[in-house]
């Protein structure tokens, strides 16, 4: 009844206002760090949590065929709405990463951008993105973490309640490096950075890539 409730309201609320949340990151560098993140996708690309599409703009001819995946039926709408806007081929499929309905070592190329944050089982989810990349094919990624700053991260596990209502399911803790290194996938190259003008909790960073075996 609560989640209900709450999907219907927040949810709902969080895909209304989710790019206005992101413009002011995006204007002060996030905009650039995407593009130079997901510039390196190739061929057949899968993107896991699209939302409302703000990753499209970043993806270039080298990427042969796109398919975006979402499961919040609020993201979804808005995610239809901007491919269309984008004038860009890409397929839109509703489903959570959890449970790809898309074939084994299919793509060359899967992306990320602030998801494992929020998935209910980042380990699943590393499984299954494992499971659709081809060998050799590349997990990118851009994630909130946990701080490596000790003091931080005690921020981060006493906010973690209020900020997974607030962020619509977001943890704001977790240590995603930790959950990639423990994957099926290789961790190739990884930075650590902030991200500008968000809370301090959500600011500790990481962006790089991963390959499947
Ligand atoms: C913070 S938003 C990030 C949106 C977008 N990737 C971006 O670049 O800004 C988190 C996204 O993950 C999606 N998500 C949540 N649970 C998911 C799951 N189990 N599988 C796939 N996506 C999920 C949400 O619906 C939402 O669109």
């Amino acid at each position: 009844m609560f989640r209900r409730l709450y999907d219907a309201t927040w949810g709902r609320a969080f895909a209304w206002g989710y790019d206005r949340f992101q413009s002011a990151q995006l204007d002060a560098g996030m905009r650039e760090r995407r593009r130079e993140v997901l510039s390196q996708a190739r061929g057949r690309t899968i993107e896991i949590g699209s939302g409302t599409g703000l990753n499209l703009e970043h993806y270039g001819p080298e990427v042969t065929e796109l398919v975006l995946t979402e499961p919040d039926p609020h993201m979804l709408g808005r995610l239809r709405g901007a491919v269309e806007r984008s004038g860009r081929r890409a397929e839109v499929v509703q489903a959570s990463v959890e449970r790809l309905p898309l074939e084994d070592a299919s793509f060359d190329t899967a992306a990320v951008v602030y998801v494992l944050c929020t998935v209910p089982d980042p380990a699943a989810a590393l499984r299954e993105i494992a499971r659709v990349l081809r060998p050799g094919g590349r997990l990118l990624f851009i994630e909130h973490v946990r701080s490596p700053d000790p003091g931080l991260a005690r921020w981060q596990d006493r906010l973690h309640g209020p900020w997974l209502l607030f962020g619509n399911g977001c943890h704001c803790n977790r240590d995603t490096l930790a959950a990639i290194d423990a994957s099926p996938l290789e961790i190739e190259e990884v930075e650590r950075d902030d991200i500008p003008k968000v809370p301090a909790i959500v600011r500790p960073m990481l962006a790089g890539s991963a390959t499947a075996r």
